[in-house]
């Protein structure tokens, strides 16, 4: 297993906007890329965190990531709104999709977004926050466009990406619930942190390149390349079907097919779904009969081996709350390939090594 570095939030900032700023981003953009891909990491998902960088720099040099796009308005009908994210930095891309959408949500009750072509857009779960604190459930169905690595329930080989599935739903008074899921059983991302690592994945997540199951990670990672499998079995892949027909098909006019991976940008298609509560629902009854069913279904005692029941949400809020007062773990594999792209972006990596506070 290879060592971690434990970096401070405040170091991690100044270093991580140091590489983002070899994109040639403009400094908002090095700002927002940063403080999202740190926000992931604070929140427990490593797998779209800092660690996506490397990934960002090689899509970059190939010309499959646009520094300082924006979204632009295809379709302005109202309550619906279809945008091309201009294969531009997600962090970006999803955060003025979802200005959009919540401007429009808030004057005249609900907005669907179909937002296409944005470069990867990191953790879903941060675009279900904003939704919330603005006071608005969401839904958001995504699909990916890279190489496929997940495999269809029953399938041997992979057909489409790890397809993550969102909800959020703001509650008066307490923090949001936000569910936020890849419908394989793990992301991606994870494959790639267990190989840094030199960790085995759980059993029952992947097959390898011949459709046996494994706990390799390296068949996620290196070739030969086998595939991830959905969870729930057929349901994991029903829904993941869903985010490719509604993500994919529906909001970006792309689907996932024939990829080779010789492309390494990442995009995301999402159909988003915001609804404004105080409108739509009769208010005192959603309040009282959402707060009254989380409080009863949070009293249901502990079974063995596990804590006190928790909701979708609260393990973020929780890691965020550690990570923020001890620093970010960073596996050193993930860190010096951080430092290598930073080198191809034109940066100096002694700097960045300098200003997380790591030895030279
Ligand atoms: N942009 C993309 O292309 C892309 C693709 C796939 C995944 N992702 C992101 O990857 C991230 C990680 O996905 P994942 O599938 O590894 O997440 P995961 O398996 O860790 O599940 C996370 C969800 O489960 C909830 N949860 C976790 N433990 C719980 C518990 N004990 N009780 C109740 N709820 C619990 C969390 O609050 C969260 O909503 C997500 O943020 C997702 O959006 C992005």
């Amino acid at each position: 297993m290879s060592d971690t570095h434990l970096i401070p939030v405040q170091r991690l900032q100044v270093a991580v906007q140091q590489v983002v700023r070899g994109f040639g981003s403009s400094e908002a953009e090095v700002q927002a890329v940063a403080d999202n891909l740190i926000g992931a990491n604070l929140s427990g998902h490593d797998s779209h965190g800092i660690g996506m960088l490397p990934r960002y720099a090689e899509a970059f040099l190939q010309g499959g990531l646009r520094v300082n796009a924006h979204v632009s308005t295809l379709l302005d009908a109202g309550a619906m709104l279809r945008l091309d994210g201009n294969a531009g930095f997600g962090q970006v891309i999803g955060a003025e999709a979802m200005a959009l959408g919540i401007a429009r949500a808030r004057a005249q009750g609900s907005c669907i977004i179909a937002l296409g072509n944005s470069h990867h857009l990191g953790r879903i779960g941060a675009w279900a926050e904003l939704a919330a604190a603005a006071g608005l459930v969401s839904m958001h169905f995504v699909n990916v466009i890279a190489r496929a690595v997940v495999a269809p329930h029953g399938g041997a080989d992979a057909r489409f990406g790890t397809n993550p599935f969102c909800a959020g739903v703001p509650l008066t008074g307490r923090d949001p619930v936000i569910l936020d899921f890849a419908t394989s059983m793990i992301a991606q991302g994870k494959t790639r942190v267990a190989y840094n690592k030199g960790e085995l994945v759980a059993p029952g997540c992947l097959i390898d390149d011949q459709g046996r199951p494994t706990q390799e990670p390296r068949y996620s990672v290196v070739p030969p390349i086998g595939a991830l499998l959905t969870f729930g079995a057929h349901k994991g892949f029903g829904m993941a079907m869903m985010c490719e027909l509604l993500g994919g098909a529906l909001a970006a006019g792309m689907t996932q097919r024939d990829d080779d991976g010789s492309q390494r940008r990442v995009l995301n298609g999402m159909f988003s779904v915001l609804v404004d509560p105080a409108m739509l629902a009769d208010r005192a009854a959603f309040e009282v009969e959402a707060l009254g069913f989380i409080d009863w279904v949070k009293a249901s005692p502990p079974r063995e081996g596990f804590g006190p029941v928790q909701l979708a949400g609260e393990p973020e809020r929780a890691w965020r709350a550690q990570r923020m007062a001890e620093g970010v773990p960073v596996d050193a594999t993930t860190w010096q390939e951080i430092l290598a792209a930073a080198g191809q972006l034109g940066v100096d990596p002694v700097q960045v090594q300098a200003a997380a506070g790591l030895g030279v």
